[in-house]
Parts: structure tokens; sequence; C-alpha cells
């Protein structure tokens, strides 16, 4: 079931972060699973305005990013490693041994891919899972196409992928061609996942993530099996999702 809840853009953080304070309340140790992008970086901003507040304490929290470009290492401003640690890391009491990101200039990839899917079991999966999506419909890095991965990867770039970053990088041949993402099935797993999207250029997509059949081609489609999902939009990026067949969405205003 896909919750969708309808805000104004400045109200977004606002929920996210109220969200992830309850689940922190709930369990002090929980295992939270994070994104990069454009879209969470008001959510980082709130997070740390709360934790300055004494209202989100990191003490105990572990997190696993979704994603990291193949070739990048910590100290490329790129790396999702450095935006991770710029954005929220560095502001909070997170012990920096218990943040886990791709390590995408390990030695060797696919032990790098199995590692990583190691961890995460080991230490109970993911409790809580932010999410942005693609413009294609992409969950991390998982794209669509004629099929999804169940387990952390080297995923190839889809060009428009790669377009959509070249605005972080200046140029289209700058940003990376792969990645290693976390696979759908970790995803889909979390416990509760939050996906969050604002604008009317992701419209069509959430419409489909939402309203369309589940299928490999839009990757946020398989959401819909979760039963814990809460879609928080703002009124352009929900505009074209209609109530649903199956009840498989539910609104809150
Ligand atoms: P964005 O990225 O927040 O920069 O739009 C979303 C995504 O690609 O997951």
């Amino acid at each position: 079931m896909i919750h969708i809840r309808i805000a104004n853009r400045e109200q977004i953080p606002i929920i996210v972060a109220e969200h992830l304070r309850k689940q922190l309340e709930r369990k002090p140790d929980s295992v939270i699973g994070l994104p990069t992008g454009s879209t969470p970086l008001m959510v980082y901003r709130e997070i740390v305005a709360q934790h300055k507040k004494g209202k989100i304490d990191f003490s105990r929290v572990i997190t696993f990013n979704l994603d990291e470009y193949v070739g990048l290492d910590g100290k490329h401003v790129q790396s999702y490693k450095y935006y991770m640690y710029k954005n929220l890391f560095r502001h909070v009491n997170i012990d920096l041994n218990n943040t886990h990101i791709p390590n995408g200039v390990a030695e060797n990839l696919e032990e790098e891919c199995r590692r990583y899917d190691q961890l995460i079991e080991q230490l109970g999966g993911i409790d809580w899972q932010l999410l942005g999506i693609g413009l294609n419909g992409h969950i991390g890095f998982n794209e669509p196409g004629e099929c999804l991965s169940a387990v952390t990867h080297v995923q190839r770039l889809l060009e428009e992928t790669r377009i959509a970053n070249a605005r972080f990088f200046g140029s289209l041949q700058d940003v990376p061609t792969h990645a290693i993402t976390m696979g759908m099935g970790s995803i889909l797993r979390a416990k509760k996942i939050v996906l969050i999207a604002t604008g009317q250029e992701k419209a069509k997509i959430l419409a489909k993530a939402v309203n369309g059949p589940i299928t490999t081609r839009v990757p946020a489609s398989f959401l819909q099996l979760h039963q814990d999902v809460t879609f928080v939009l703002d009124q352009a990026a929900a505009s074209a999702i209609t109530r649903l067949r199956n009840d498989s969405c539910e609104f809150a205003h």
C-alpha cells in the first residue's frame, strides 16, 4: 500500500524529519537507508536543524547509502561519500564507523557488492528507507530495463540519467558511466519506506509508479508491493496521480 501525502514544498522536509524522529524514538539504533541527489538536501537540512534542537539523536544510528559512482573516491566532490559527509554526517552526532556507502573505487567491485549486502543483512536489514525517484522511475540507481537486480550490483547508467546528473558535474563527459547500487531486494525489504519528490517534471513518472502496472520499466512501481510506503509530494509532483484501482494507494492530506 502506498500512502500519498501531499504538502507544500516547505512542509516536506518537516514531515520527513518527523517521520525519522518517530522511527528513532521507537528504535534508537535503527538501520536507515539514505539517498543523495537534489531533493533530499532540504530534508537533510531539516534533520540537522532538528538534531541541533536535541530532537533527533544519531548516536546509535546505522546508515546505508543507496549508491555510489564507480571511479569516484570519497574526496571527489561529486562522490556520494563526500555529499553525505558535507550535508549530513558532519553536522550530527553519528559515529562515522556506523555510516556505510558502497566503495566505488574498490579493487574488486563484485566483491564490494557482496560485502555490502552481507553487511546490511548482518546488521538486520534496513528499518527505515528514504528514497528519491529519478525522472525515469529509478530508485537508487536501479535503472529501468528488461530486468531488475535484487542484490547490490554494478549498474551501467542510462544516458538519460547521466544527462540528468550532468548538472552536478558541469559536463556530461565527467559523469561516471557506472555506479554501485543497492538492489531492489534490500530496498523492498526495508520495514518502512518514505519517498520524496517535488515539481511538475516528476508528475508523469510518479503517476506511472503509483497508478501504472508493476514493471521493470518503472522500477519505482515495485513499491506498490510494499506494505508501508509513504510518498511525500508537493502538489505539482502529485498532480497526475489518480485515485486508484485496487486500493494500492491512499491519500492523506
Ligand atoms: P533528484 O534525484 O532528487 O536530484 O531529482 C532523484 C533520483 O535520481 O533519485
